[in-house]
C-alpha cells in the first residue's frame, strides 16, 4: 500500500506553542548505541484552552516520565506521528523529567546526535533535537540550556557544548563529565554537543571593548595544521562585524569542530559551530584557492549569525530567510571586504543564475517566504539564502549604506532576544528611516518568479534630453495576480568618450515608467541594472555595437562583464537552434575580434580577466531553451571556446607562461586571479587541436606546487580527453587517496566527465575503498555532480543516468532523505526536455514516488516535478 502524501504545513495556520520551556538540563551518559539522555525541565503554559502537552520526539525509546519529582503515566506516544502528548498536566509552572535512550551509531540521517567517524556531534536545525529527547521542537520556544556530558575518557577526552564550562571531573568507571551552561536562552536548533579524542588550535580574541575571546577549532587529529586558514578568518570576522555593524561577540569562548559526516555546510550552533570539514580544512597544497575562499565566506555566515540568527531568530521556519537572506548578505559584503569587490559581486551573481534563476523557473520554484512546506528540509533553497540576499541588498541600495545601519542598529534595539517575522526586520529599517515606505516592496517576500525587466530609451536631439523606459513584468511561472515590485535600477549614462554623463538609482514602482535625464548634450549609451541593483532577467534595445561599447567602457564593472555575458549567450544560443537543425556553425567575428581585445587589455587585473574570459555555461545556456538540447548546447559551447582558443591561442599562450608562479605562495586576490587566469588559459589552449596544449597541461599538473594548479590541469586533461589522462587520474589518486577532502574533487571531475565512459566510471567508483555512501560530500561529489553537471550524460537517450540516480535515490533515502531529496534535483527539467527523454525519465520518477515508506523529503520534489 502506497503511503499518503504527507500534510502540508501553512504559515497561515501558525498559533503560538502551548507550552513553552523555560529552562532545560540535559545529561548525557554517552555510549555509541545507548546513550542515556536525561532531561529536566520547567515547563508553563501559554494559552488558556484546556490543550495537552505535545512534545516532538523521533527514533526515541522513551524510558520515563516525571512531573513534579512524581512519576507520571498519563500519557500517549506515538511513534507513528512522532508526538508524546502528556495530558492533565499541571496548570502552572512545573518541572518535567523525561529520561529516553537513542542509538547514535545506527543514526545515518546525520541529523540529532549522531557519529561522524569517531567524533559524537549534533546537527539540529530545523528539526533535529526532537531525535535527542523530547521536545517542543520549535524556533519560537526558547529556553536556558545546561548540558552534563558522561563519557569514557580515553574514548572522548573532550566533551563540549554551547555556553561556558561551569564544572568538570572524573568519574568511576574509567568515566568523566563535563557540565556546560549557556546564558542565552536559545531555541532547541541552535543546541548542539561533540565529544571526541579531537585535535585541536587555539588563540584569542580581544573584542573592541576589551574582552578576551578564546577561540578554538577541533578536528581530527592530524589535520590540526589545516586549520589555520579558519582561524584567521574567524578573526578577520570578529572585527569586521564589529567596525561594519558594531556588533561584538557575547561569549567567552567560540569554538568550531570540523566533521567529515555533515548534510550542509556548517552550523550556526550558539558558541559551538559544526562545520563539514570541506569548510574548516585547508593547506596550499590540498586546497584550491576557491576552498580557501569559501572557507573565509562560510566561517563569516556561521560567525555572522550570532547575531542575526542566533540573538535575533525566526519565529517560525517560513521565516528561514529572515536569518538566511540577511546572514549571506552579511557574508558576501564580508568577502568583498576582504578580497575583490568586484569580483566577489560577479561571483556572487553568477552563482545566483545558475542555481537560483533556475530553481526560480522550474518545478519547487518558491517565494523566499514561502507560505506552505511539506517537508522543511527542502526550503534551504538558492532562493532562500541567494535571492534572499538580494532582497536585503535592494534594502541597503534603497536606504543607502548609512540608512541600512541604522535600520539594523533599530532591529537589534527592537528585537535583541526574540523570535521574530520577517515584516519585523522590515519595520526596524523602516522607522530607522524616517518611516521608508515598504509596502510594494514587500511583494519580494511572498511572490515567486524571477522578475523580467526591460530598457528602452529614446534621445531627444533638439532638448538635449535622454528619456529612459523601464516595463517590469512577470514570468509565466509567477502567481496570477502577482503585484508589481519596487525595485532599485542603478542607471549609467555613457558619452561617446567612454566616461559616465550621469548615474544613479531610479526606483522603479509601475508596470511601466519613463526616467528622464536632461542636459544630456549627446546621444549617450545606456548601462542598466549597474551591479545587478534588481535580481531580474533584464533585456534592453542595445545593440551589438553598443554592448561591445560596454565591454570596454563601462565604469561599472559589474556591467561591464555582463555586456561579454549577453554578447556570447545570444550568439550561443543562436548557434544552439543551428546546431539543432544540422546547419554549420559559425562563430560572429565581431565576437572574435572583442574577445581578443578583452584578452590583450593591459589595463585590467587577472582576475578580472579570468571571468571575462567565463563564457556562458550549460546550465545558464539551458534555462533559456523552451525545450533543452543537451548534446547540441555542450557542442556549441566546445566550438566557442575552440574558435576563440585557436583564434587567439598566441596571446592565450602568452598569458599563461608570462604569469611566474615561482616566488612564495599568496592567497591575496592578485595571487588567486593571476591562477585562475592561467587555468582559464590552459583550459581554452587545451581545445586547439593537436597534442601541443594538452602536453603544456599535463605539465603544468605534474609541475603543480598547489591544489589550484594540480586539480585544476587534472580537469583541463579530462575535458580536452586527452591521451594523458588516465596516467594523470592515476597518479593523483596514487598521492591523495587518504585525504578524503582531495577524493572528493578527484571524483567530481570524473562524475561531469562528458564522454560516454562516465557512466561505467561512475559505478566503478563506488566501489573504490575511497568512496562511502554515508558521507554526504562523497554522494554529491560523485552523483550529485553527475546529475547536476553532467548534463549531457544524465540526459543519456537510453535512460540509463535516469535510472542510475534514481536507484541511488531509493537506496540512500532509507539512510539519509535530506540527501536524497537533493539528488532528486536532477529530474527538474521534466517539463522541458524532449519527448523522448521524457518517456524515458517518466517511469523512473512514478517509480520513485510510488515507492513505499518513501519520506516526505523526496515525495514533495518529486510530486513537484510530476505535477
Ligand atoms: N543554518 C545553516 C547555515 O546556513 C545551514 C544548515 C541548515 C546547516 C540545516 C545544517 C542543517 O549556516
Ligand atoms: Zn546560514
Amino acid at each position: 500500500m502506497k503511503t499518503d502524501a504527507p500534510k502540508v504545513i501553512k504559515l497561515s495556520e501558525y498559533k503560538q506553542p502551548d507550552y513553552l520551556v523555560e529552562t532545560i538540563d540535559l545529561t548525557f551518559h554517552l555510549d555509541s548505541t545507548k546513550t542515556l539522555v536525561q532531561s529536566k525541565m520547567t515547563v508553563s503554559k501559554n494559552t488558556t484552552d484546556a490543550a495537552p502537552l505535545v512534545l516532538n520526539g523521533e527514533e526515541l525509546i522513551l524510558k520515563s516520565v516525571k512531573i513534579n519529582g512524581e512519576a507520571f503515566t498519563d500519557y500517549k506516544h506515538d511513534e507513528e506521528v512522532h508526538t508524546l502528548t502528556l495530558n492533565r498536566v499541571p496548570a502552572g509552572s512545573f518541572t518535567l523529567e523525561i529520561e529516553n535512550e537513542i542509538n547514535p551509531e545506527a543514526n545515518k540521517t546525520l541529523d540529532g546526535l549522531y557519529k561522524s567517524g569517531t567524533i559524537f556531534c549534533t546537527q539540529n536545525e530545523p528539526e533535529g533535537f526532537r531525535r535527542i529527547t523530547f521536545y517542543v521542537d520549535r524556533p519560537d520556544n526558547m529556553a536556558k540550556f545546561t548540558t552534563k556530558i558522561i563519557a569514557d575518557k580515553k574514548l572522548y577526552p573532550i566533551l563540549l557544548s554551547n555556553g561556558n564550562p561551569i564544572a568538570k571531573g572524573d568519574l568511576d568507571g574509567g568515566k568523566h563529565f563535563v557540565t556546560w551552561e549557556d546564558p542565552f536562552k536559545k531555541p532547541s536548533y541552535l543546541y548542539a554537543l561533540v565529544a571526541g579524542d579531537l585535535g585541536f588550535i587555539k588563540d584569542t580574541y580581544k573584542t573592541t571593548s576589551g574582552r578576551n575571546v578564546a577561540l578554538e577549532i577541533y578536528c581530527d587529529k592530524g589535520n590540526e595544521d589545516k586549520c589555520h586558514h579558519a582561524m584567521e578568518s574567524l578573526k578577520k570576522s570578529m572585527k569586521w562585524d564589529e567596525d561594519r555593524f558594531g556588533l561584538e561577540y557575547d561569549l567567552d569562548i567560540y569554538m568550531i569542530v570540523a566533521v567529515d559526516a555533515f548534510n550542509m555546510g556548517a552550523m550556526e550552533n550558539k558558541g559551538l559551530n559544526i562545520f563539514n570539514s570541506a569548510y574548516v580544512l585547508a593547506d596550499q597544497k590540498s586546497a584550491t584557492d576557491g576552498n580557501f575562499y569559501g572557507i573565509e565566506s562560510v566561517i563569516g555566515h556561521e560567525y555572522f549569525h550570532n547575531w542575526t540568527g542566533n540573538r535575533i531568530t525566526c519565529r517560525d521556519w517560513f521565516q528561514l530567510t529572515l536569518k538566511e537572506g540577511l546572514t549571506v548578505f552579511r557574508d558576501q559584503e564580508f568577502s568583498a571586504d576582504m578580497n575583490s569587490r568586484s569580483v566577489e559581486r560577479i561571483q556572487s551573481v553568477l552563482g545566483l543564475r545558475a542555481s537560483q534563476f533556475a530553481e526560480d523557473a522550474g518545478p519547487t520554484s518558491h517565494p523566499i517566504k514561502p507560505a506552505t512546506y511539506m517537508e522543511i528540509n527542502n526550503f534551504y533553497t538558492a532562493t532562500i539564502y541567494e535571492k534572499g540576499a538580494e532582497v536585503i541588498r535592494m534594502i541597503q541600495t534603497l536606504l543607502g549604506v548609512d540608512g541600512f545601519r541604522r535600520g539594523m542598529d533599530k532591529y537589534f534595539e527592537l528585537f535583541d532576544g526574540q523570535a521574530v517575522r520577517t515584516e519585523d526586520f522590515i519595520h526596524a529599517m523602516s522607522v530607522a528611516n524616517d518611516n521608508f515606505d515598504f509596502t510594494q516592496f514587500k511583494n519580494w517576500y511572498g511572490q515567486n518568479g524571477t522578475p523580467l525587466l526591460k530598457s528602452t530609451s529614446k534621445y531627444d536631439e533638439a532638448n538635449k534630453r535622454l528619456t529612459l523606459t523601464l516595463t517590469q513584468s512577470f514570468p509565466a511561472n509567477a502567481p496570477k495576480d502577482a503585484k508589481p515590485y519596487h525595485m532599485p535600477v542603478r542607471v549609467g549614462l555613457i558619452g561617446a568618450d567612454g566616461k559616465d554623463v550621469a548615474s544613479k538609482v531610479l526606483e522603479l514602482k509601475t508596470p511601466t515608467q519613463d526616467f528622464v535625464f536632461e542636459n544630456i548634450s549627446s546621444k549617450p549609451i545606456t548601462s542598466v541594472n549597474r551591479d545587478f541593483s534588481a535580481p531580474v532577467k533584464l533585456t534592453t534595445d542595445l545593440s551589438f555595437d553598443d554592448q561591445l561599447f560596454l565591454m570596454a567602457h563601462d565604469s561599472d564593472s559589474f556591467n561591464r562583464f555582463e555586456a561579454a555575458q549577453v554578447v556570447a549567450q545570444k550568439l550561443m544560443l543562436d548557434l544552439i537552434q543551428d546546431a539543432h537543425a544540422k546547419k554549420p556553425l559559425e562563430l560572429n567575428a565581431k565576437y572574435v575580434a572583442a574577445f581578443g581585445k578583452v584578452l590583450a587589455d593591459t589595463t585590467i587585473d587577472e582576475a578580472f580577466k579570468a571571468l571575462s574570459m567565463t563564457i556562458p555555461s550549460e546550465g545558464i545556456l539551458h534555462q533559456e531553451l523552451a525545450e533543452i538540447y543537451y548534446p547540441e548546447t555542450e557542442a556549441v559551447r566546445d566550438f566557442v571556446m575552440k574558435t576563440l582558443a585557436t583564434a587567439h591561442q598566441d596571446i592565450l599562450l602568452k598569458l599563461f607562461t608570462s604569469i611566474d608562479q615561482k616566488g612564495e605562495y599568496k592567497l591575496d586576490p592578485k595571487a588567486m586571479g593571476q591562477r585562475d587566469l592561467k587555468i582559464k588559459a590552459l583550459n581554452l589552449l587545451s581545445m586547439v587541436d593537436g597534442d601541443k596544449y594538452k602536453t603544456l597541461a599535463f605539465d603544468h599538473f605534474k609541475s603543480a606546487t598547489n591544489m589550484t594548479d594540480e586539480i585544476g590541469a587534472l580537469s583541463v586533461l579530462i575535458n580536452s580527453n586527452s591521451s594523458f589522462k588516465a596516467e594523470a587520474l592515476k597518479s593523483f589518486y596514487t598521492k591523495w587517496k587518504s585525504e578524503t577532502l582531495v577524493m572528493q574533487k578527484w571524483l567530481s571531475v570524473q562524475a561531469v566527465a562528458s564522454d560516454d565512459s562516465a557512466y561505467d566510471n561512475i559505478l566503478a567508483l563506488e566501489k573504490d575503498s575511497i568512496y562511502d555512501r554515508t558521507i554526504p560530500n562523497l554522494v554529491r561529489a560523485l552523483l550529485g555532480q553527475f546529475a547536476a553537471n553532467n548534463k549531457v550524460q544524465f540526459n543519456h537517450p537510453s535512460g540509463r543516468g535516469y535510472k542510475l540516480v534514481a536507484d541511488r535515490m531509493l537506496e540512500l533515502d532509507k539512510l539519509n532523505p535530506q540527501v536524497a531529496s537533493r539528488l532528486a534535483s536532477g529530474f527538474k527539467d521534466y517539463s522541458r526536455i524532449p519527448k523522448d527523454l521524457q518517456a524515458k525519465m517518466k517511469p523512473e520518477l512514478d517509480r520513485i514516488i510510488k515507492t513505499d515508506g518513501l519520506s516526505k523529503n523526496v515525495y514533495e520534489i518529486v510530486s513537484k516535478i510530476l505535477a
